[in-house]
């Protein structure tokens, strides 16, 4: 397995690999890699002849306060697992080789960026889909696979792609849960022994509303009260911070339930926040 610091190396690699007439698999990552980054690095080299993995803690992603220098970091275990899982080569660069000094450009996505999770993290979206496509540059895959836990990120770098007509297909794979249906996160390792207990409520308010728009398609404000209330009765230490129910194409407020939906939140159980969503057919 190749494991590249520079720009330079990991592109020879993406060359010579594409002029042999291999197609490529990108999973990019921020690394402290677990089972649901696992997942998309199966889903990877079973659609492409080879997988490529990024590794950065992308700073520019990170708002003001929040937990850049805490993010986890375990470049060698993450390394061996993506040997065990047949990875060929990993791009992990420093913060020179991604951002030298004197760079002005940055990718925005209007309007998506400032829904959802973007209301609370404003600037986050911008520093995703500027190193997503800086990273597409730079590795040129065929296909890059993104996990629909972070759904919103999913609709914010397929637009960036078409907008700027990256030659690359993007899938989105499942979300991977802990066996309580707690979404399996870097961060989840933050969480106190009684937050980990209440966490997985958050996917329980979920199913919840699944249930609800499956029986009976009630209005979305109906099931946001009783997802409420459920996270009261059952995650008393998390801090709601929304709860919404959008359209899963650009993300916009819904009443009605009848139409397929996205039921989408974000949770903070002390400083860790834990997000997740479920998208209900019509
Ligand atoms: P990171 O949080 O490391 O996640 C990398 C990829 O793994 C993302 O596509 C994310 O949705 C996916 N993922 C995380 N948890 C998952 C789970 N439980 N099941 C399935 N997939 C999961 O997302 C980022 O990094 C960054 O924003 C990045 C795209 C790398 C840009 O910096």
């Amino acid at each position: 397995m190749l494991v590249a610091k520079t720009i330079e190396e990991i592109r020879q690699f993406a060359c010579s690999s594409h002029r042999e007439g291999k197609t490529i698999g990108f999973v990019p990552t921020m690394g402290a890699l677990h089972e649901g980054h696992v997942s998309l690095f199966e889903a990877a080299a079973a659609a492409c002849d080879l997988v490529i993995v990024s590794i950065f803690v992308n700073l520019t992603q990170f708002g003001e306060g929040e937990d850049f220098a805490q993010y986890p970091r375990n470049l060698p275990g993450d390394l061996a697992l993506c040997r065990e899982h047949g990875v060929c080569a990993v791009f992990t660069p420093d913060e020179e080789e991604m951002y030298p000094p004197g760079r002005l450009t940055e990718m925005t996505v209007r309007e998506l960026d400032s829904r959802l999770c973007g209301r609370s993290r404003p600037g986050h979206f911008a520093g995703v889909a500027t190193v997503v496509a800086k990273l597409f540059n730079i590795v040129g895959p065929d296909k890059a696979f993104f996990g629909a836990k972070d759904y919103q990120q999913t609709v914010v770098v397929r637009r960036m792609a078409a907008d700027l007509n990256f030659p690359v297909e993007i899938i989105v794979c499942p979300t991977a849960r802990h066996s309580d249906g707690l979404a399996v996160s870097s961060r989840n390792i933050y969480l106190s022994p009684e937050h980990r207990k209440q966490a997985p409520s958050v996917h329980g308010a979920l199913e919840l509303a699944a249930q609800l728009i499956r029986r009976r398609r009630p209005p979305a404000e109906e099931i946001v009260s009783i997802m409420r209330e459920h996270l009261a009765n059952h995650a008393p230490q998390g801090a709601i911070d929304y709860i919404q129910i959008v359209d899963p194409k650009d993300l916009t407020d819904i009443r009605t339930t009848k139409r397929a939906v996205l039921v989408a939140l974000a949770v903070k159980f002390g400083t860790t926040r834990l997000i997740d969503n479920v998208l209900v057919g019509p």
